[in-house]
């Protein structure tokens, strides 16, 4: 089976996880940098520190410079100096130890700081001589990064809190969405309504929810077939027995008011014994159509079969002629010698029916490449191109003129359709060009025949 969701999954998680790794990195290392730097506003501080220190010392105001850089030290807390690039000291400055082992004085104010440096720089603003520098530990409050280890951790929390969120929204919507949709769907077939299709409203996906939602669909279409099929049968049957139901109370109030009650009960009688078929024929066709029951189960002779239906037949239609043309013998296995029968009965009683009196009916068997074919020739009146197919639909019947005596109830070829197809054949009905209809009934040839073909 093509695991096709699951390798989106996979997809989603593998390239979900590298972005995640991606970002992190790339935000992490530039929120580090841009802390790094000691804010404009504090360069510019350190920048007029150096400049109004640089104007005493242009003056040569040392008094005023030692004053003002023991001030600037004071408030703000830290180690101020002015000194000669030599490293010499001026103003009443001293130099901090750890100047013995440097050979640079100190870092430009717009350089950038280390975060994990324990210990301030020092920052050096050079005078315009080139030679001598202002010199600032630089003060606490000035010194960049402060929030960084507060910010390194949030990043490292909530970040892949934020992405690994919208990859599980991606991932249900996803997978959830169509789950959604599904059970909707189940509801309203629930509810009666067959006509939900799902695949369309998931467009043009391919994987294994668009399986399940093809599988939905046929069951939802085949409910809703069986379901219409059977109000259709209530309907029809119910509408026949009442009809039928309407005759015999008809005959029976003849009886009461008519001395011909022999004729009356005759026509009670006959209409009993087809309302008991019609019932038998019915529920035989629901249970065809309803438990697709297992009917292949026989082995047997085609030739013996259709030699006592035709038989029957005759007696029933002394006034026809049946021509039968039968091979010697045609074995058939898995077929019902019963279903099989009963099919082919329906479809000979049609022929004979329509045939007119002294007409004949022609019965073949043939032996195809890998069916057999068995075709029922009536020299009836056939019937319009456009009926051929319905004809097998159940309670169909055609209006015809003069056929007030017809009692039939249009569920034989219905039934026989169900049978034959029950038994793996094929049952289909042409007009034949002289005149008449033809019914052919296919099955398919024992595996030892098709083979040896
Ligand atoms: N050989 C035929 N020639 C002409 N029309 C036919 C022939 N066989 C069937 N039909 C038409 O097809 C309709 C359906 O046939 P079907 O056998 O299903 O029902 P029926 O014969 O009317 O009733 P039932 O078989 O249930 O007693 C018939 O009513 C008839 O109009
Ligand atoms: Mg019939």
């Amino acid at each position: 089976m093509k695991k096709r969701l699951f390798w989106k999954l996979f997809a989603l998680i593998v390239l979900g996880s590298i972005s995640l790794m991606m970002v992190a990195h790339w935000l992490i290392v530039h929120t580090e940098q841009k802390m790094s730097f000691i804010s404009p506003l504090h360069q510019q501080t350190l920048r007029d520190y150096a400049r109004e220190a640089e104007q005493y010392y242009q003056q040569g105001d040392m008094a005023t410079l030692t004053q003002f850089l023991a001030r600037v030290s004071d408030e703000e807390q830290t180690w101020v100096a002015v000194v000669e690039s030599d490293l010499t000291p001026i103003a009443g400055t001293t130099l901090l130890p750890s100047y013995k082992e440097r050979f640079t004085l100190g870092r430009d104010v717009s350089w950038k700081i280390h975060l994990y440096f324990k210990e301030n720089p020092v920052m050096d603003v050079t005078f315009e001589d080139g030679n001598t520098h202002f010199l600032i530990l630089l003060p606490q409050h000035m010194r960049p990064g402060t929030y960084w280890p507060a910010t390194s951790v949030l990043m490292q929390i909530f970040l892949p809190i934020l992405l690994m969120s919208l990859i599980s929204i991606v991932i249900y919507r996803h997978v959830m969405q169509p789950l959604r949709q599904l059970q909707h769907a189940a509801k309203q077939v629930a509810e009666g309504d067959f006509s939900i299709r799902l695949k369309p409203r998931l467009g043009n996906r391919s994987d294994e929810i668009a399986t399940l939602a093809e599988t939905f669909d046929s069951m939802a279409e085949h409910i809703g077939r069986l379901i219409q099929n059977q109000r259709h049968l209530t309907a029809d049957l119910s509408h026949e027995m009442r009809t039928i139901l309407t005759r015999i109370e008809l005959a029976l109030g003849q009886t009461e008011n008519n001395k011909e009650h022999i004729q009356a009960l005759d026509r009670i009688r006959t209409e009993v014994q087809q309302m008991r078929r019609m019932v038998e024929d019915t529920l035989t066709l629901a249970w065809l159509d309803g438990e697709s029951p297992q009917l292949q189960t026989d082995e047997m002779d085609l030739t013996e079969l259709i030699d006592s239906v035709v038989e029957d037949a005759r007696f029933e239609f002394p006034t026809r002629e049946i021509a039968l043309t039968i091979p010697d013998y045609a074995p058939v296995s898995h077929c019902s010698d019963r279903v099989l029968g009963h099919a082919i009965e329906n479809v000979l009683r049609n022929a004979l029916y329509h045939t007119p009196e002294g007409g004949t009916v022609s019965v073949q068997l043939r032996q195809a490449e890998t069916e057999y074919l068995i075709l029922i020739t009536d020299q009836g009146p056939g019937v319009a191109e456009k009926h051929l197919e319905d004809i097998f639909k159940p309670f169909f019947r055609l209006k015809r003129q003069n056929q007030s005596t017809y009692k039939g109830f249009g569920i034989g070829l219905s039934l026989a359709k169900r049978q034959v197809e029950a038994l793996g054949g094929r049952i289909y009905a042409s007009n034949i060009a002289s005149q008449g209809l033809q019914i052919t009934v296919t099955l398919p040839l024992p595996v030892v025949y098709v083979k040896q073909n």
